[in-house]
């Protein structure tokens, strides 16, 4: 593994779907490290609202046109990817204290699997700190505003599923 490479971080997800402060980590990531890999969890066990492709999708969208952003999917340990990706570096977002508990256990569990890898927590701005994938979908299924807080690519998403089941 060389230097160049061990700065590479993988920021990983569900991201059903993005919101503006996943883009918001997604930017602060890039600012320090040279590589930023946007990894989402295709996991066929795991009922999502968005399939991988179209979650996949709406990142490259939002993010993809950062010069240093890879957006890819991942199935599996996140740990075996990150060593498959030779990087060393796991980034992951704390919105709120409620956040650090379930943080604290990955972070010691991918630890313990592979102790060579980081886990770095990054802040998204405050006026993120209240926003989640499953809030801005029930606000959307429900009629509100939710442009404020996701990319437009989602935001054009989320209209066409809900849309789409109205009865
Ligand atoms: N801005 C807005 N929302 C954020 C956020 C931010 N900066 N950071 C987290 N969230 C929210 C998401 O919107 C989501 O909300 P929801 O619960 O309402 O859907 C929630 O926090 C978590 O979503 P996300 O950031 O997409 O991550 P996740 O917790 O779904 O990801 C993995 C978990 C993929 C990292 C983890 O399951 C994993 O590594 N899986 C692979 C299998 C494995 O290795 N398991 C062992 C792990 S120790």
């Amino acid at each position: 593994m060389d230097d160049k490479n061990q700065m590479t971080a993988v920021y990983p997800g569900s991201f059903d779907p993005p919101t503006l402060g996943h883009i918001d980590i997604i930017k602060r990531a890039t600012a320090i490290f040279p590589k930023v890999i946007v990894a989402v969890l295709k996991n066929p066990g795991k009922k999502t609202t968005f399939t991988s492709e179209e979650r996949l999708s709406m990142l490259r969208s939002a993010a993809g046109q950062e010069k240093n952003v890879e957006i890819d999917s991942f199935e599996g340990l996140l740990v075996d990817y990150v060593q498959k990706k030779n990087a060393r570096v796991i980034i992951r977002g704390l919105r709120v204290i409620s956040d650090f508990e379930y943080e604290f256990q990955m972070a010691l569990m991918n630890r313990k699997l592979y102790p060579h890898i980081e886990t770095i927590y990054l802040m998204p701005h405050e006026k993120y700190s209240y926003v989640s994938s499953s809030l801005v979908k029930e606000v959307a299924q429900l009629g509100g505003e939710v442009g404020c807080l996701v990319p437009p690519s989602v935001e054009a998403h989320l209209k066409l599923l809900f849309r789409k089941s109205k009865p």
